[in-house]
């Protein structure tokens, strides 16, 4: 049987990749599936915030080349870049929450663009690169509060500083991918969108599974602000997936895949915050579900959700994990982790059984 991972390995394995933000959620994620795949892999980002980051409890720092860093410093990552001299990069090094853009709009826009910029140059100087995954957002299309799915032609923008942000970075590609790489042989390099990522490891503030974690260790109720609010939820394996299939895509054609690419779930996945609380209550088998009244004025921008077409027709990737496997690995991640089993082991064994199941 074609397994993903046979795909996969094929392309990857004894390559140098790098991927700015392997100390985050899906860089670690991502870092992981890397090395099961054979790949040698390189990190650049700011140092773990925590000390049960995915990152550290894995021991990440061990098994990559990894470099503490910040991507506004354009010189410090240019030595990384000449020191690794990568044929993949993945790009994921970001201020990730709307939330604390609104705190700090500057840190936020210098490193979502401003970082961006100097990802570019440092892509500009290095000759050995095949491909480039460059990671933004659902987010950087204008919300226009429509039924309808985004397509990747829709109207980008927005009206936070997070998702303003993730506007600009696009744009900031489409001006060096115009500019400096429409005629760069043997070079691809796309820009992908994806949103409500959840999966085990992530202990981010104001990201919801985190909280229903918090909850449930500590024996608190989960205090739901909008349960009917619907999100895509899909995890983190398979945007994932997604990315790795498109960096092969793009080292074959370069030309034929660059542009821009969403990777979303299917219609079934797109379900209310109640939802998956209550979901994750009855796969951990304890702890309950409350509604904040207080939390009824607050405005939720209604659900903006992406049309996967593209991905799915021209690039063969498909979602592989259903709403309630999701919250099944999802769960069982944090209740194994929590009892003390290894980390690396678990993931592990996610990303085996995810890569190695053949789809429906
Ligand atoms: N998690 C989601 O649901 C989601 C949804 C849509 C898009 N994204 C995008 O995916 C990417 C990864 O998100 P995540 O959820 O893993 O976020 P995360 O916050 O867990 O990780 C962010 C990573 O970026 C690094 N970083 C932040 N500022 C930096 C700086 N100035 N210099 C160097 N490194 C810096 C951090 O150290 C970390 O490694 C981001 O670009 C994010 O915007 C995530």
């Amino acid at each position: 049987m074609d397994h993903l991972v046979d795909r996969l390995r094929a392309v990857f394995a004894g390559r140098r990749v790098l991927v700015t933000g392997d100390t985050g959620f899906k860089g670690s994620w991502l870092c992981l599936t890397l090395l099961e795949l054979g790949a040698e892999v390189y990190g650049y980002a700011l140092p773990p915030e925590r000390e049960n980051d995915h990152f550290s409890l894995l021991g990440l720092n061990q098994m990559i080349r990894h470099t503490d860093g910040d991507i506004r410093d354009l010189p410090a990552m240019m030595q990384v870049f000449q020191n690794s001299r990568p044929e993949f990069v993945f790009h994921l090094a970001a201020q990730a929450l709307v939330r604390v853009s609104y705190d700090e709009p500057k840190p936020t826009f210098d490193t979502n663009v401003g970082g961006s910029v100097n990802i570019l140059e440092c892509i500009r100087a290095t000759q050995s690169l095949r491909a480039v995954v460059y990671v933004t957002s659902d987010k950087c299309y204008f919300n226009k509060e429509w039924v309808w799915g985004y397509r990747e032609n829709d109207e980008l923008g927005g009206r936070d500083p997070y998702s303003a942000s993730k506007a600009a970075a696009e744009m900031v590609l489409t001006a060096y991918r115009s500019s400096f790489f429409e005629r760069r042989e043997g070079f691809g390099i796309a820009s992908v969108r994806a949103g409500n990522v959840i999966g085990g490891g992530d202990w981010a503030r104001d990201r919801i599974v985190p909280d229903c974690v918090r909850a449930l260790l500590e024996d608190r109720p989960i205090v739901l602000r909008c349960p009917n609010a619907t999100r895509p939820w899909q995890h983190v394996l398979e945007p994932i997936s997604g990315y790795l299939m498109l960096a092969a895509a793009l080292k074959d054609q370069p030309k034929a895949f660059g542009g821009a690419w969403n990777f979303g779930p299917r219609g079934d996945s797109i379900r209310t915050v109640g939802d998956l609380a209550e979901g994750f209550v009855s796969k951990w088998g304890s702890g309950r579900v409350e509604i904040d009244k207080g939390g009824a004025h607050v405005h939720e921008a209604r659900l903006l959700h992406l049309n996967c077409d593209k991905a799915l027709q021209e690039l063969g990737w498909q979602p592989r994990w259903d709403f309630l496997r999701t919250v099944h690995e999802t769960v069982a991640w944090y209740r194994s982790v929590t009892q003390d089993i290894p980390a690396l082991d678990v993931s592990r064994r996610q990303i085996r059984s995810y890569m190695e199941e053949s789809c429906d």
